[in-house]
Parts: structure tokens; sequence; C-alpha cells
């Protein structure tokens, strides 16, 4: 039995990862590993690095977030770099709060989860180990057992410096359990887990009014007063609030603007100087990173309060807008749809890619650039070629706003509007089209869309409708050819030799019979025609060809069917359009005669075969393209 097999595993990877042993034996880890006593910033940005850093066109991708976080990757190399990176290095920066500010469904607490499980895995391998005094409710770092006084000795031997002070707790457990000797002091090995509530912790705020700041820095235990005789013995105190137990490791705080303005000005103070107050006790220090969420609404009203000045210089705002490229996007709702209980129902070719170009349609701002319309946005975005723009422009273009992709249309909406078609209709099977209709329809249920939004909003459904009808009719009609690819390259070979006979006015030889011919002007013109060049315009046009394949030779590459943009279209259109009548007349009739419905399935078999459909999706395809064709 497998599971029992792992189970076992896991039981024999927990007995492994146990230690203990004296401050004096920690030593001697320390010396061989002094990476054992790094701070929690540094160990979460080391947990980071450690699983792989790719820098692409200057661009940091981190491994540590891929295939769960898609399109982000400017807010996270800005997150990791500026926040983590600088913490990491003891900069100031690490006792200021993370507040992740972005609009609802980004993927903000994705992110903290991502790290909060992220450092559990990581506590346990050798890297990321963690020790702590044993027995002490806070894990408190053993070193805080050194004296203020010794930890330039301890740097000089050591090279490690050492921050916080020993808690009240273990100070007198120091005193009354190992009589001083700090030698003795016992320390164990742990490994961080919220469930346990060990280094990783989550705050939520409630009801304001019953809020209380124990939930933070933990409270006096009444019960255990009468035994140690004082409200001010820490024997009596529980030191279990969030900040206590996310000790060495990382605190999510949620909602944090959503708390109670004196509530959040008592934890501001708490955290300033990487330290807080609990309790009659001296100060405690907090190695721990933390992180709190919220949108940009709140936000907002949140710094337009006076009051607020203060707080707002000990929080770092990092931005985590939607993701604003059309691919990533359809991976976000993959791997959202994996995890929900409709996984399994067929979702046709090109269904999520729609509702992702309406979804970023929404995210986008209008360029000042009046030739750029937002469909071309999206595509320059989204990486693909547009025809007169180049790198450089998406740049230029990205300049524009710095704000961009924090309003719009947000992935759980369109989880939630395909379930929707899906429960209410029992479909087994999604398109496009019922993905676009049922985005429509939620529309006037969704709460915070004004009028004009709303108004915009449909807008964009009928231009991804556009989109997907021209995807559509491609689909089918290159299904329609034997083999796509060899048809284009042949007809374009056929134009490219009349093209190269009529510029150096030479003949061709007719392959079969070995006759001399003029060049078949009738062809190059059906060709040509197709993306509107005139009479007067087509000598320019083949010279231009002819140009750009000498220049492809020269630099030693191959010309291809690719290698022209306005060329590729015109023998794509073309192709169709011959094509046209066949595919308009065998996907319309309704009586197929034996030819017209042996085509039909052979159709239906290479979109099932080759481009992931089933039947009835391939099925609703042909007769929706049929209905386009016929209009
Ligand atoms: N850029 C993204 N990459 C991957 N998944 C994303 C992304 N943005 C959103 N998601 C997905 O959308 C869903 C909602 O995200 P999440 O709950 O993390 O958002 P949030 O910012 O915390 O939202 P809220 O403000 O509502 O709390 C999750 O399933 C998440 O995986
Ligand atoms: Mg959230």
């Amino acid at each position: 039995m497998e599971i029992l097999n792992k189970i076992q595993m896991h039981r024999e990877e927990e007995g492994r990862l146990k230690w203990e042993g004296t401050f004096a034996e920690y030593l001697d880890i320390l010396r061989e590993r002094p990476e054992v006593a790094q701070t929690a910033h540094s160990r979460i940005y080391n947990m980071i690095k450690d699983a792989g850093v790719e820098e692409v066109d200057g661009q940091k991708r981190y491994k540590f977030f891929e295939n769960q976080i898609f399109g982000l990757e400017d807010a996270l190399e800005r997150l990791v770099e500026e926040y983590f990176h600088s913490a990491a290095r003891r900069l100031d920066v690490k006792k200021r709060i993370l507040l992740l500010m972005g609009p609802v469904s980004g993927g903000k607490s994705t992110l903290v989860t991502m790290l909060k499980r992220g450092l559990e895995e990581y506590s346990r391998t050798d890297r990321g180990a963690v020790y702590a005094i044993k027995g002490c409710p806070m894990h408190e770092d053993p070193l805080h057992l050194i004296p203020h006084h010794m930890r330039s000795d301890f740097y000089d031997e050591f090279g490690i410096r050492i921050e916080g002070s020993l808690s009240p707790l273990n100070v007198m457990r120091l005193e009354k359990e190992y009589g001083g000797k700090i030698e003795d002091v016992m320390v164990e090995r742990v490994v961080l887990s919220e469930d346990k509530r060990v280094g990783v912790g989550t705050f939520s705020p409630s009801d304001p009014k019953s809020q209380d700041i124990a939930d933070l820095t933990g409270s006096i235990d009444f019960s255990t007063i009468a035994e140690y005789g004082s409200e001010s013995d820490p024997r009596a105190y529980r030191f279990d609030g969030e900040l206590n137990k996310a000790n060495r490791g990382i605190m999510e705080f949620q909602e944090m603007l959503k708390c109670d303005e004196k509530f959040l000005w008592h934890l501001l103070s708490l955290t300033q100087e990487g330290n807080f107050k609990a309790g009659r006790f001296a100060l405690i220090s907090a190695d721990e990173m933390i992180v709190a969420h919220t949108n940009e609404a709140e936000y907002k009203s949140f710094i337009s309060n006076k009051k607020n000045e203060a707080l707002h210089s000990r929080i770092i705002v990092m931005p985590i807008p939607y993701n604003l490229r059309v691919s990533e996007e359809e991976r976000i709702y993959e791997k959202m749809i994996k995890e929900s209980d409709i996984g399994d129902v067929h979702i046709a070719p090109h269904a999520l890619k729609i509702a992702a170009i309406f979804t970023i349609l929404t995210r986008l701002k209008d360029s000042q650039n009046g030739s750029v319309d937002a469909l071309k946005k999206l595509k320059l975005y989204d990486g693909q070629n547009v025809e007169g723009f180049s790198s450089q422009d998406v740049e230029e273009l990205k300049k524009e706003y710095a704000d961009e992709g924090m309003e719009g249309i947000d992935p759980r909406y369109v989880i939630n509007r395909i379930s929707s078609a899906i429960i209410r209709k029992e479909l087994t099977t999604v398109n496009a089209l019922d993905v676009l209709r049922s985005i429509k329809d939620g529309l006037d249920q969704h709460a915070s869309i004004s009028k004009e939004d709303r108004e915009r909003y449909l807008n964009f459904i009928s231009v991804a409708r556009k989109e997907y009808d021209e995807i559509a009719k491609k689909e089918v009609q290159k299904a329609f050819v034997y083999s796509y690819e060899e048809s284009a390259k042949t007809l374009m070979d056929n134009y490219l030799d009349n093209v190269e006979a009529y510029c150096n006015k030479n003949k061709l030889r007719d392959p079969l019979t070995g006759e001399e011919m003029n060049p078949d002007e009738k062809l190059m013109r059906s060709i040509e025609e197709q993306i509107g060049i005139s009479e007067n315009a087509k000598k320019a046009f083949r010279e231009e060809i002819l140009i750009r394949i000498s220049a492809y030779a020269r630099k030693g590459k191959k010309f291809d069917y690719n290698s022209h943009e306005r060329l590729r279209e015109a023998i794509q259109k073309k192709l169709f359009a011959d094509l046209k009548d066949v595919v308009k007349i065998t996907t319309s009739t309704k009586t197929p005669d034996e030819n017209q419905l042996k085509k039909v399935n052979e159709v239906i078999a290479r979109l099932v075969d080759e481009h992931g459909y089933n039947t009835a999706s391939a099925n609703d395809l042909l007769k929706y393209v049929g209905s386009l064709l016929n209009r």
C-alpha cells in the first residue's frame, strides 16, 4: 500500500529532522553552518533564491513562484529585490510592514500562502533550518542568550551579528532552570508549521469592538497568577498571540486596513522597532516578516487620512496588479479550473483565450498613441507580432501608465461565470460562445460595475467575439485542407518562383513538359489581391519580397512561410478563398450527400485528433462557422 509507505517515510523524516543539544553544542553547528543563524527575512529571501532565478530579457524570473503565479513578473521582481532582498541584508526595511496592494482576486492571498507553505518546507531543509531555545513558546533565537556586551566578541569569532534581546520569560528561565549557565541552555531544531503554530501565523480582524490586542501579543494567564504571585511574572503570561507564534517566520495580516484605527496604531507602534510590548514586560524582540494585504480603495482612504501619516511611513507598499497578458490569463484559468469541481468538463479550444481577451481588455487603459487601439495593445502586451510595432514600442506603452492593471474584471468572476454556465445548462462541453454569453449575462449581477463600465464591457465582449469568429473560421478552414502547412508552403514556393522570374525578366520552365513559360500573372495577382495590392503597386511589392529574400540569404537565414507577415496573410487568404465555397456548402447543408458527409467526418476527426476538440465541440464549431460564412 503506497500511502502507508509514504506515511512511514514521513515519520522517519520527522525523526531525522529532530535535533537537540546544549547551547555549547549549538555553537558547533553554527561554526560549520553560520547560515542557520540568519534572520527570518534573510531565510525567506534565500528560500526564493535557492529555488532558482533565471534572467529573461533583463527580467528576473523566480522559479519559486512558477506554476502558481502568472504574468506578475514585474511586480514579483520589485517585491523580491526591493523588499525581500534589502530586508535580508538587515536594512531598515525589514522593520516595516509589507503591504501588498492590489485589486480583488489578483493573487495577493495566493502569493502570501506560497510564502507561508514555502517557508514550512524550507525549514525542513539544511539551508533553511531553524534552531530555538527549547521549551520557549516563541521559539526564541538561542543567540539572544549572549549578553549585549559580548556580542562584538561573538561577531569577531563567528562573523554573525546578533539582533534583539532575550525575552523576559527566557531571562527568568536562564536564572531559575539553568542557574545562569548559558552554555547549558537546551536548544532544539524546530520545523515551522502554521498548523502547530510555529513560526507561521495569520491574523484577521474581527469585530472592532471585541477585537483584543491579546490576539496579537498574548495575555495574562489568570489561572497561574496565584501560583507565581504576580502579574509581572512572565510565567503567568501566555505568549500565544499571533506575533509571538510567528516569531522566526512570517505573519500574514489579513485585511489590515479594515482593522480599527486605534488597534492599528497599537500594532504599528509594537512593530516599529522590531520588538513589541506584551503585558507588563520589557520589549520583546520579534524576528518575523509581517505581510498584510489590502485593495486600492481602502489604501487610498487610509493615506488620505492625515492621522495616518506616521503609520504610513512604517509600511512598505508593493502593488500587485492584475496580469495583463492573455496567454498568462489563460494559464490562471486553467489552474483555477483544475482546482475546482468543474475540472472534468470539456472546455473547447480557445474558450479560455477568448474569455481572457475580454478580461484583459477591461484592465487596459487607452493608449495615448492614436495608432494603438485596445486590441493591438493587448496583442503587443502578449508578445505577439503586430505589423509596424517593435518590442521597444511595447516598453513605451507600458511606461504610459504606472498604475495599469489595478481595475477591471477579476479571474474569479470569469471562473464563476464558466461554472454557472455549466451548472445551469448541465453542459458537458463549453465553448467560447457559451463563456462570452455567460459573462455577458453576469454583468448585470456584478455588484460594482458602473453604467459606463457596463457599456465599455459590452463593447469588449463584441471585440472578443470578433476575434473568436476569425479564429473559428481559420481553424475550420485549416482542418479542411489535408495538410495546411504543406499547401501553404507549396503555394508560396510557386508564387516566389513566379515573382523571381517576373522581376528578373526570365522565363520559367514547366516541370512536366520542360517548356518555357511566362510568369503566371493570374496566379500572382490572385494572391496579391487578397491583401489589397493594386495593379500599380504590384511591382514594388514583388521587388520588396525579393529584397527580403536576398537579405535573408546574406544572413544565412532561410526565407520561409513565416518570414513576411503580409505575404503570409495573402497566402492564407488565397487558400481560404479557394476553399470557402467547399467549406460553406459542406458545413451548412441540412442534407449532406455522401461525399459531403465523408468530408465533414474527416474534418471532425482532424479537429478532435489534432486540435483538442471533442466530437460535440467540433460539431458546434462547424455549425457556427457555416453560419458565419453564409452571412
Ligand atoms: N496572477 C495570478 N497568477 C495566478 N493565479 C492568480 C493570479 N491572479 C489571480 N489568481 C487566482 O485567482 C484566485 C483569487 O486569487 P487570490 O485569492 O490570491 O486573490 P486576492 O488578491 O487575495 O483577492 P482578495 O482581494 O479578494 O482577497 C486564486 O485562485 C488565484 O490562484
Ligand atoms: Mg485575499
